[in-house]
């Protein structure tokens, strides 16, 4: 069985505004990216990473990572795409094409970099017990409203059914290739690998996440996750 993580890398951190690309921003000197890759190889579950770097910091993303990787594994890194769907598919394509039996495939935002390995584990492992697509959840803290155009309210779904999704999500390779090939066909792009398989009619079952496998987007982001770090130094 072999599980190989796909790591979109190659967004430009605009809402973040670092004058950087997200990936590489150093949280208490270690790049965002790096903690990312380091969570997944921790779980203990994952043996090669395939990393879509900004097109421009391929060799610096591979300096930084290669170290990483276990000794029976490996750290590849290709140019990402314009979307963050095309940076997946092209880190997919790569790994079905050079990284022999990929049989399960995570995708994990490099901007998760707290991820705890313990979820990671949960994915590979609801995979492997023969779900095609899993994706771990937390549930939703605040009342959520549907609104209009014009941004009045339509709906008020019941709080209790609704979830906020993370990553890793784990699928069967093959099932993610036939979703983004699909996908890519009809034009469509999405944040959510997940929402391509639902259209295919795949079931997505879920596992339980965990609040530091937030997404770190924004300054007010950022400063949680230092503000996490130095909670669990004590
Ligand atoms: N991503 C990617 N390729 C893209 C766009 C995004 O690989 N063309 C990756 C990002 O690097 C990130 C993840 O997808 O790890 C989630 O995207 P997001 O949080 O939106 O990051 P950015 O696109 O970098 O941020 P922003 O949208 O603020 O520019
Ligand atoms: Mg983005």
């Amino acid at each position: 069985m072999g599980v190989v993580a796909l790591v979109p890398a190659a967004g430009r951190g605009e809402r973040l505004g670092y004058g950087m690309p997200k990936a590489l921003v150093p949280v208490d000197g270690v790049p965002l990216l790096v903690r990312a890759v380091r969570g997944l190889f921790d779980s203990g579950r994952v043996r090669h990473v395939v990393i879509a770097a900004p097109p421009s910091d391929v060799d610096i993303v591979s300096t930084v990572t290669a170290p990483l990787a276990p000794a029976d594994g490996a750290v590849h890194v290709v140019a990402g795409g314009a979307e963050r769907s095309d940076s997946v598919r092209l880190a997919l394509t790569y790994a079905l094409r050079e990284i022999p039996d990929t049989s399960i495939v995570l995708v994990h935002d490099a901007a998760r970099a707290f991820t705890p390995p313990a979820v990671v584990g949960a994915v590979v492992d609801a995979v492997a017990a023969g779900h095609a697509a899993v994706i771990p959840v937390l549930p939703v803290a605040d009342t959520v409203k549907q609104v209009d155009a014009d941004g009045v309210v339509v709906a008020t779904p019941d709080r209790a059914a609704l979830r906020v999704v993370q990553t890793p999500q784990g699928f069967d390779a093959a099932v993610l290739l036939r979703a983004h090939e699909v996908a890519h066909h009809a034009g469509l792009g999405a944040t959510d690998d997940a929402g391509l398989v639902e259209r295919l009619g795949v079931p997505v079952v879920t596992v339980p996440g965990h609040p530091d496998a937030m997404k770190i987007t924004t300054k007010f982001d950022l400063a949680v996750a230092e503000a996490l770090l130095v909670g669990t130094r004590g």
